[in-house]
């Protein structure tokens, strides 16, 4: 499939995924839960690097929510685990292909291990200049703008800023995505139509593009299929179609 006969102001500029499915798609295949993260590892990849070819700037991808900390400990010791061993294991492919990574969410919860090898992929990643990807990891939207809510207020008991300059930039400017456009397309893998506490500021006028297939089998052809999508559709953010043309 190809996409040049849209110009690049067409294309999504952030595109973010909520992966879904690994643990369905494992006992579909009669494993374990946990082989369907390591198989989610591997669409990781095969998604990133289809987005990098497409030109996307922005991908972030929904890789472990504050409310996953309430899974068995066995499943969130392997999840952190197998996010290390990959941090580790893309890093030389990541750089190959000018890919930048960041993450985003409570990243303080994160065991050290965990923080040490996404601040040194996060570091070393730095100056690259193609696709921006940012990995959500104990990250939920009510957090986020909880935590909004009280760094703007302390700046306003200290006089730093009024109240009445409170608009949607400064509002940006204190979640944890201050650097990132808004959402133009969602995607969601396995099925479920929800939100589950991804983006929840951020999504306010993306495109939702929902699948049944589970992320371990999310590929370049679905991603291409995501965005085909998207390009059919008319963004009209309020107005009417007349006003657009
Ligand atoms: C997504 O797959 C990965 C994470 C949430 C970490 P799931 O683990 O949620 O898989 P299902 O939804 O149980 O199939
Ligand atoms: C959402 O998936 C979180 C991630 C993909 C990381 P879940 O599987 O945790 O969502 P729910 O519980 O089905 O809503
Ligand atoms: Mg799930």
């Amino acid at each position: 499939m190809s996409f040049d006969e849209f110009s690049a102001d067409e294309m999504p500029k952030h595109v973010a995924i909520i992966m879904d499915g690994n643990g369905r798609w494992a006992k579909q295949q009669g494993k374990n839960r946990l082989e369907g993260h390591e198989s989610g590892a591997i669409a990781v990849r095969r998604t990133v690097e289809a987005a990098a070819k497409l030109g996307i700037k922005h991908l972030t991808l929904y890789a472990f929510s504050t409310e996953n900390w309430k899974r068995p400990k066995v499943e969130v010791s392997t999840l952190m685990t197998l996010l290390v061993r990959n941090l580790r294991r893309e890093l030389e492919r990541m750089t190959k292909n000018n890919i930048r990574l960041s993450a985003i969410g409570s990243l303080s919860k994160l065991p050290n291990k965990v923080r040490h090898e996404l601040q040194e992929v996060i570091e070393k990643t730095q100056s690259n200049t193609g696709t921006n990807l940012t990995l959500a990891l104990s990250y939920g939207a009510r957090e986020e703008i909880k935590q909004a809510v009280i760094d703007i207020s302390k700046k306003v008991k200290n006089s730093i800023i009024n109240v009445e300059s409170i608009d949607e930039t400064i509002i940006n400017e204190h979640l944890y995505t201050q650097n990132l456009p808004d959402v133009d397309l969602l995607i969601r893998t396995s099925g479920e139509v929800r939100i589950s506490n991804f983006l929840l500021w951020q999504i306010a006028y993306a495109e939702l593009y929902f699948t049944d297939v589970m992320w371990p089998e999310f590929d370049e052809h679905e991603l291409n299929r995501a965005i085909k999508s998207y390009l059919k559709r008319e963004r009209r953010f309020g107005k009417t179609s007349e006003q657009l043309t």
